[in-house]
C-alpha cells in the first residue's frame, strides 16, 4: 500500500513535469531562446504583441531587432518596414526609424492620404498627407499690412496671435519680422508650383514647392518670414533669422524644413518658412531636434 502511494505520487510529479515542459516549449521565451536570442533580449522582445513576436520568429536571430526596439521613436507597427528598409540601406537604425515613421521609405507622393482635419493646430501636410482642393480653415483673419508684404495675407487666428507675440518680442530687440507669404489656396499653390515646374523643371520644382493640396500654406498655419533687405537666399545671414532660431519655439513656431533633414521632409532647407504648431509641440521639436513629420508620426497620429 505504502509503495503504491509513493509510485502514484512519483507518476503525478512526472506527468506534471512533462506537462510543464510541453507548455514551456510553446512559450515565446522558449522559441526566441531557441533561435538564438539571449535571455535579456528575450525579456525585451516578450513585451511586444504576439503577432509581432510571431513575425520575429519567422526571421533568423538578428541583433538589429533588439536594437530597433531600444530606439527612442520605435513604433511596433513599423517593425517589419524598419527591417525591410534596413536590408537595402546603409542608414543607421535611428535614421531608419525616422524615415519609416514619416513614410519616407516610400517614393514621395506615393501612398498619399487625406490628412486628419481634427488635429487642429497640428494638422500635417507633407508629401504623403494632403488637403482637399476646397479646404480653407474656417478660422482665418487678414494680416495687417503693418506686418506683411503685399495685400490680403491671411492666417488662422491662433497663428496670427502667436505671430504678433513673436513680432513684438523681436521688435523689443530692434528686429523686424515681415510676413512674405502666408495662406495660399489650392489655386494659389498650383500657380506657385507650376511656375517652378516651368522655369526649373519638375524635379527641381518638387524640392522647393509643394504640389497643390500638399502645401502647408493651405493650412493658414505657415508663414514665410523676411526682414528689411533680405530675400530667400540671404535670410539666414540676418539677425532676424538667428533670433528665430533661438526664440521661434517660445511662440509655438518651428523651422519646418531644416538643413540636413531633407530626407525626412522632402524639401530643401528653407530658412524662412515657419509653421505654427502650438507651444507644447514647438518646444518638444526644438529641444529634441526632430521634424514636425516625426513628431506627428510618433505623438499625434495614433492619438
Ligand atoms: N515651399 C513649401 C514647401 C511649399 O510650397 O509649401
Ligand atoms: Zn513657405
Amino acid at each position: 500500500m505504502g509503495i503504491s502511494i509513493v509510485v502514484l505520487i512519483g507518476v503525478i510529479f512526472g506527468v506534471n513535469k512533462i506537462i510543464k515542459t510541453v507548455n514551456y516549449h510553446k512559450t515565446y521565451e522558449y522559441k526566441l531562446l531557441k533561435i538564438g536570442y539571449k535571455i535579456d533580449d528575450v525579456k525585451k522582445l516578450d513585451k511586444l504583441s504576439d503577432s509581432t513576436k510571431d513575425y520575429i520568429l519567422t526571421l533568423e536571430q538578428n541583433d538589429d531587432i533588439v536594437n530597433l526596439t531600444n530606439e527612442k521613436y520605435f513604433m511596433e507597427k513599423n517593425l517589419k518596414s524598419y527591417i525591410e528598409y534596413s536590408k537595402d540601406s546603409d542608414k543607421n537604425l535611428t535614421d531608419v526609424v525616422a524615415i519609416v515613421n514619416v513614410n519616407a521609405n516610400n517614393d514621395w507622393y506615393t501612398n498619399t492620404k487625406k490628412t486628419d482635419l481634427s488635429k487642429g493646430n497640428l494638422i500635417l501636410t507633407n508629401k504623403f498627407y494632403s488637403l482637399d482642393n476646397t479646404y480653407n480653415s474656417d478660422n482665418m483673419v487678414t494680416v495687417s499690412k503693418r506686418y506683411s508684404y503685399g495685400e490680403n495675407q491671411m492666417l488662422t487666428t491662433d497663428t496670427y496671435d502667436a505671430f504678433l507675440n513673436m513680432f513684438n518680442a523681436a521688435k523689443k530687440e530692434d528686429l523686424t519680422l515681415i510676413i512674405n507669404s502666408s495662406f495660399r489656396s489650392y489655386e494659389d499653390q498650383e500657380e506657385v508650383y507650376d511656375y517652378y515646374k516651368t522655369t526649373k523643371g519638375e524635379s527641381e520644382a518638387n524640392k522647393i514647392a509643394a504640389k497643390p493640396g500638399f502645401s502647408e500654406h493651405q493650412t493658414g498655419m505657415a508663414v514665410d518670414i523676411q526682414t528689411y533687405g533680405s530675400r530667400a537666399s540671404t535670410f539666414e545671414e540676418f539677425e532676424e533669422f538667428k533670433w528665430l532660431q533661438d526664440n521661434a519655439y517660445k511662440y509655438g513656431f518651428i523651422l519646418r524644413y531644416p538643413k540636413g533633414k531633407e530626407y525626412l521632409t522632402g524639401y530643401e532647407y528653407e530658412s524662412w518658412h515657419y509653421r505654427y504648431v502650438g507651444i507644447e509641440a514647438s518646444t518638444y521639436i526644438h529641444e529634441n531636434d526632430i521634424t514636425f513629420d516625426e513628431y506627428y508620426a510618433y505623438f499625434i497620429e495614433k492619438g
